[in-house]
């Protein structure tokens, strides 16, 4: 996500001009760094320089696609990530500064809510294994090599990458959680999975 994808609601906005600012964001950028599955190593820009204010009694919207970053920005500004480089001033203070132990205060007058309560994907396994393991139960592929072909391919129809093959699920956004889910839950039925990565409403759940 950079600057040009946040969107601010333009009433909110244009109307706070005067008020006081509750929440600065300036230039935040949460890198994240990933190893690819051929073991190489590379960087996710999921935030990237974004910049904005929230002013008090105001509402903030923010639009992206899956995967686009808004999940990572709000962690960012929880510092339940370390944010790569920028500044979150909350009330005037910078909290990207503050000593772990000094952010308590801070915690409590900002929540969190999450967006995907109910996922149950292993944290220790990653995709191929989890897609996979479906595949084993119903006794869907004969080789080790049908299998991983078998998880590529679901992971294709359900919209995410055959990279994304040897990533945990943590490492992903809630909508590409969602689709894991969707590849684990429905390896039987290749033709229907198909049919609903096709239908665009659905995969943007
Ligand atoms: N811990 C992580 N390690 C590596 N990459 C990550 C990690 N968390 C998120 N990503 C990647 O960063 C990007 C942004 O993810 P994020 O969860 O912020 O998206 P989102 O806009 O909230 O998407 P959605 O609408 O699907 O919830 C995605 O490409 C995702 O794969
Ligand atoms: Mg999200």
């Amino acid at each position: 996500m950079t600057n040009n994808e946040s969107k601010t609601s333009p009433s909110g906005y244009n109307s706070a001009r005067n008020k006081d600012v509750l929440i600065e964001v300036k230039n935040l950028k949460q890198y994240f760094n990933i190893k690819t599955s051929l073991g190489k190593k590379a960087t996710v820009k999921a935030v990237d320089d974004v910049s904005f204010n929230i002013y008090k009694g105001e509402t903030l919207g923010l639009v992206g696609e899956s995967g686009s970053g808004k999940t990572t920005l709000g962690r960012s500004i929880l510092r339940i990530y370390e944010p790569t480089a920028g500044q979150v001033i909350f009330s005037g203070v910078d909290i990207t500064k503050l000593k772990r132990g000094k952010l308590l205060p801070y915690r409590k007058k900002m929540q969190y809510i999450f967006q995907d309560p109910y996922a149950s994907l292993d944290p220790r396994m990653t995709v191929s294994d989890i897609v996979g393991e479906a595949l084993d139960i119903h006794n869907l592929a004969a080789s080790k090599k049908e299998r991983d072909e078998k998880v590529r391919e679901l992971l294709k129809m359900v919209g995410l990458n055959t990279e994304h093959a040897s990533r945990y699920p943590h490492e992903f956004s809630g909508g590409q959680r969602q689709r894991i889910g969707i590849a684990r839950l429905s390896p039987w039925n290749l033709s229907l999975l198909y049919v609903m990565s096709r239908y665009r409403p659905l995969m943007s759940l």
